[in-house]
């Protein structure tokens, strides 16, 4: 099966076997499925996957959709989402109902059931803020569970699920609590100019779409999975160091002692911003972003990043991390 029209980089690699899920009882129909030893790959929308070569083994897509309302009080309602719902719907949806909590994550490629492993953030605001349980099928113990939002650990770009339970199980759904009250995050820079005003979730939504649509490759036009590498956090000690030579670089706040500083200014500052090797590239409006300029391979958006590292890491003595999932 290809999987070209499955990954957002658009990456033509094929798997052995594909199999759609279309309710979350089906998971447990997969060890029948399932050749022995066989590796999975459990795919939402493809769009933080890069595919390094052929995955010889099977791909599970659990595409089932709903968004349900379970709990409507004064300040806040429980919103159950199944995985396969698409992530920007779910966001549109909320907006529409003036529900506040996830309007600044608009426009994020991919599906629910994938937005608590890797906890996706963008404007200030990080999805896990809104999560209240995640729920999934435990391939090992072959049992539904629920965790609470503190027993995911979530962090920056990681959760447990990304660590103890990486590739044990299957996100089957995902419960969001979203407020009737407003809680608008506008700190993030293009956001500051609504900060007067008092704007509703479905303005704060059209402002960011407009900010991603600026900057961001659209993966319809594009191959790219968005940002490739994590920003880095690095020692105050080395920050200050660096801004000896550099006094403009930016950065975030960061746990004590130490500094988030964004891998896309470091990656345009090594003066790769717009360049190539072969068909891959540096996106030219956001360093961060590598793109598939056609007929990619895997290796060859591999080869690019390893250059981008060893450039940055003699440039800053900073070591890039991989953001994407490369499989
Ligand atoms: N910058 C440059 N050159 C570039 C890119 C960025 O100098 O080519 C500078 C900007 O001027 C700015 C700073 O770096 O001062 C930050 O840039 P930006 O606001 O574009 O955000 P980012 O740190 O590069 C992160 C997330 C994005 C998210 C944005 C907005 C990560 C890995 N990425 O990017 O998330 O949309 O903030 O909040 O944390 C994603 O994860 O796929 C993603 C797109």
């Amino acid at each position: 099966y290809s999987l070209k029209p499955f990954n957002t980089f658009g990456i033509d690699a094929t798997a052995h076997q594909f199999v759609i899920l279309e309710s979350a009882q089906e998971v447990e129909l997969l060890d029948s499925l399932l050749p022995d030893r066989e590796p999975m790959l459990v795919l939402g929308g493809g769009s933080n996957l890069l595919l390094t070569s052929d995955f010889k083994g099977t791909v599970v897509a659990p595409w089932f959709t709903g968004i349900e309302i379970i709990e409507d009080e004064n300040e806040y309602v429980l919103v159950r989402v199944a995985a396969g719902e698409d992530w920007d719907s779910l966001v549109e949806w909320s907006c529409l109902r003036n529900l506040w909590g996830i309007e600044n994550l608009s426009l994020i490629p991919g599906k629910v059931g994938a937005c608590p492993i890797q906890n996706i953030g963008a404007y200030g605001v990080e999805v896990k803020d809104s999560i209240e349980t995640v729920t999934y099928y435990h391939l090992d113990t072959k049992r539904f569970e629920t965790i609470t939002h503190n027993q995911c650990h979530f962090g920056y770009r990681t959760s447990i699920f990304k660590q103890e339970l990486r590739n044990k199980i299957i996100v089957t759904s995902v419960v969001f609590r979203l407020s009737k009250l407003p809680t608008a995050v506008l700190h993030y820079a293009n956001l500051q100019d609504l900060a007067g005003e008092t704007p509703s979730p479905m303005t704060i939504r059209n402002v960011v779409i407009g900010i991603r649509e600026s900057k961001l490759p659209d993966p319809k036009i594009t191959g790219n999975a968005g940002s490739f590498f994590k920003n880095p956090v690095i020692t105050e000690e080395l920050f200050i160091k660096i801004k000896e030579t550099y006094p403009e670089i930016p950065s975030y706040p960061s746990n004590e002692g130490t500094v988030k500083v964004p891998a896309g200014w470091l990656i345009e500052k090594g003066g790769w911003k717009g360049k190539s090797i072969g068909n891959a590239g540096v996106h030219a409006k956001q360093a961060l972003v590598i793109v598939n300029h056609g007929g990619a391979t895997g290796a060859e958006i591999i080869a690019l990043a390893k250059e981008i590292q060893r450039s940055i890491y003699s440039q800053f003595g900073i070591e890039l991390e991989m953001e994407v999932n490369a499989v």
